[in-house]
């Protein structure tokens, strides 16, 4: 359920109408509702109310700062995966005892900002990983909190590019070695070791997948205590898909009930990085038609908003809604919806049936809150749209469109070429 919504022949953000919003500032712009991120989170949160737990969303699906002070003020940890997250997170007024730290790549100096932060531990995911920390918090003279992500060989059964838990995957350490990670980690006199983690894939449509994972970490978990190591924590990372089309992803409450029945009797608080759940339907992007193109073989409907500003459907082939704006009565066409960029890639709607848009008229595509934004770049150097955010019948600019000098920011043309 989200908060976008017809009224009559409208679309509605809330109670603000779409159009509204681009006549202000202009297209294509991410429209966020802050009531469907809310109603997100507690679901969530909701779902696991009979246990201890931390819900850490990840910043990476959609790391606007109001979006991040959306789920802070709710209480929210933040699952985070480079030092420029860490940032973002402490600008938007994060609890540095509720960020967990997660990626294969952690880089000295971003090791070093996160104990300098204070940040809850470390989602550690190489043998050399371990040593790094342990060497730079001794250097520093504190001492790190660590989980060890566990890679649990499960199938998440979602997308190639999006399944992180499989022995192939680069993600973790193998669940067969953990138990002695685990040993090395208790030698290591600046590591506090804080839990066991694991993350196991995204946009996952069935819970079991999730329950296999925890009964392989369950096994570990009492390897683990039984040498001596006192575990607190339980990550149990993202993952929890939405339906973009026809999926039927479990509820928030029946992923809930799984797991709950699963950990309850571990004494363990619980940690959870959800991105997508919590995010993905909260947004949309508004892009308008600028041209249409009646082809022999093919109808297009070119738009203003391209693979640059949102690339899942290039990248994955993913499937966004499309809808109209304001509803017409020209019937529907079966369509590509492209956007301007040059590459035959740059679609963000493929035979489709879609409204019969005419020029000028405004293109909402859902669900696009999660990873749209944020994977977006200025390839064709294309400025980055503005991301407003909607709260009832206000809405407010929560990152301006850049602009052209914004492109060329940093750049500079060497002495020897003048
Ligand atoms: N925790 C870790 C360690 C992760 O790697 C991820 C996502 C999450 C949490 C959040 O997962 P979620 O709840 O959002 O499924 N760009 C892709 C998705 C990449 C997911 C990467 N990791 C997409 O657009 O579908």
């Amino acid at each position: 359920m989200n908060h976008f919504q017809y009224q009559g022949d409208q679309l509605f953000a809330e109670d603000v109408a779409v159009k509204d919003i681009v006549a202000s500032v202009g297209s294509p712009v991410y429209i966020y509702s802050r009531a469907t991120l809310v109603r997100h989170f507690k679901a969530m949160d909701d779902a696991f109310a009979t246990l201890p737990h931390t819900i850490c969303y990840s910043v990476k699906a959609n790391s606007n700062l109001a979006v991040l002070r959306t789920f802070i003020n709710l209480g929210g940890g933040v699952d985070i995966v480079s030092g420029g997250e860490l940032y973002r997170a402490l600008q938007a007024g994060a609890d540095p005892a509720q960020i967990v730290y997660s990626g294969v790549g952690k880089r000295d100096d971003e090791i070093e900002y996160a104990l300098h932060t204070g940040i809850l531990m470390f989602n550690v995911e190489s043998e050399q990983e371990l040593e790094r920390i342990d060497v730079i918090a001794g250097r520093l003279g504190k001492r790190a909190g660590i989980a060890i992500r566990v890679n649990p060989d499960v199938d998440p059964e979602t997308h190639p590019y999006i399944t992180t838990g499989l022995k192939k995957a680069k993600f973790g350490i193998n669940i067969e070695r953990a138990l002695e990670q685990y040993g090395r980690a208790k030698e290591m006199a600046n590591l506090e070791i804080l839990g066991v983690d694991c993350h196991i894939g995204s946009q996952l449509t069935k819970v079991s997948p999730f329950v296999d994972a925890i009964r392989k970490l369950k096994r570990l978990i009492s390897g683990v205590r039984e040498m001596g190591i006192d575990l607190k924590y339980l990550d149990l990372g993202g993952g929890l898909g939405i339906q973009y089309h026809d999926e039927d992803p479990p509820l928030p409450s029946d992923y809930g009930t799984s797991i709950t029945e699963e950990t309850q009797d571990l004494g363990l608080h619980l940690i959870f990085e959800p991105g997508r759940n919590l995010v993905g339907n909260a947004g949309i992007l508004v892009g308008t038609c600028l041209y249409t193109k009646r082809g022999e073989e093919k109808n297009f409907v070119i738009v203003d908003a391209g693979m640059n500003d949102l690339a899942r459907p290039a990248l994955y082939g993913s499937f966004h809604g499309v809808q109209a704006v304001q509803k017409n009565q020209d019937g529907v066409v079966t369509a590509d919806i492209v956007g301007p960029i040059c590459e035959s890639g740059d679609f963000l709607a493929k035979d489709r049936e879609v409204p019969n848009f005419k020029v000028g008229d405004l293109v909402a595509f859902m669900s696009a809150g999660a990873y749209g934004f944020t994977m977006s770049s200025n390839y064709n150097s294309r400025p980055r749209v503005a991301e407003v955010m909607v709260s009832g019948d206000r809405f407010e600019i929560v990152r301006e469109r850049e602009q052209v000098e914004d492109l060329v920011r940093g750049e500079k043309i060497p002495s020897f070429l003048n």
